[in-house]
Formats: C-alpha cells, structure tokens, sequence
C-alpha cells in the first residue's frame, strides 16, 4: 500500500492505495470524484483528463503514487460556485454534449489546449488537438464550435468556425 497526498482542487487530500492503482481510479474510489469518467482505461478515450500540474493528462494512464505531491485539478474544481468556468458554458450554449459521458475530460483538454494556445486556435487545431478525445453522440460538430467559442470569449480571439 502507498500513501498518496494530492493538492485536488484546491484542497489537500491523501488516502492509502495499493502501488498500482491508477490516478483514475484513485481520484474516483479514494477521493469520490466522480465527474471524471473512465471509459477504456487505456489511454484511448480521454475521458479521464484532469490536470496534473496544470497540464492535461489522461489519468488512467498515470499511477496514483507516480502523481504524489501534486496539484490536480478535475471537473468538479472548474467552476467557481454556481457560476460556470466559460468552456463548461459554451458546451452548454452550443450543445456540446449528447450523453455528457465524453464531457468531463472534454472540457478537460479543451481548457488546457486553450491555455497553451493564448487565443491562437482555429478550427483544424483544435479538432487536431482533441484527436485523443473520443465522444460517440455528438459528430464532434458542436464540441469544436464549442471551444472555439470558449477562446473567443476568454482572449476575445475572432471565432475562426461557425
Ligand atoms: S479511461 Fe483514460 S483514456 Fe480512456
Ligand atoms: S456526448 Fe456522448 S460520448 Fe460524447
């Protein structure tokens, strides 16, 4: 067993795991984080994306123990209170979302593709961005004007697809 402490959005939070339980499945069963989903749990899918460190990771790819000592954030950490982080708004505005099962780690990735992209995307990047991402509802359509949507309001970038 390993003792793992974890910054988790914003709060600092350790539970007892066997050495090879995955970030995943730590953060869903030890910390009852939920909003990150777990689909293939082989790297294939991307819902299980937090941050780790302020950088996108699958979490299912990544051990429990190999992530102590780090600040992560997941789903539930984005908003403040009531009020929506501007990408879980504009999946809400511009339908983003079928089922909702691919969403978390969606607007997971889609915030840190974002980031490191200051304002700068356009269409071909972020659907090239998202490639790890797999969702079975939407066609992806919407998703991608989502993001582009949430750049734009969050670098006032010209939203290069309508
Ligand atoms: S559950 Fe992690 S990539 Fe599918
Ligand atoms: S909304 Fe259903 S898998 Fe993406």
């Amino acid at each position: 067993m390993t003792k793992v402490t974890l910054t988790v959005n914003g709060r600092k939070m350790s539970g007892e795991c066997a050495d090879r339980t995955l970030l995943s499945t730590f953060i869903r069963e030890n910390l009852g984080l939920t909003g990150t989903h777990v689909g293939c749990d082989t790297t294939q899918c991307g819902v299980c994306v937090v941050h780790m460190d302020g950088k996108s990771v699958k979490s299912c790819t990544i051990l429990a123990a190999q992530a102590n000592g780090s600040e992560i954030t997941t789903i539930e950490g984005l908003s403040k209170g009531d009020e929506l982080h501007p990408v879980q708004a504009a999946f809400k505005e511009h339908h983003g979302l079928q089922c909702g099962f691919c969403t978390p780690g969606m607007v997971m990735a889609a915030t840190d593709i974002i980031r490191r992209h200051g304002g700068n995307l356009d269409e071909k990047t972020v659907r090239a961005e998202l490639e790890g991402n797999l969702c079975r509802c939407t066609g992806y359509h919407n998703i991608v004007k989502a993001v582009l949507a949430a750049n734009a309001e969050m670098y006032g970038a010209k939203q290069a697809a309508e």
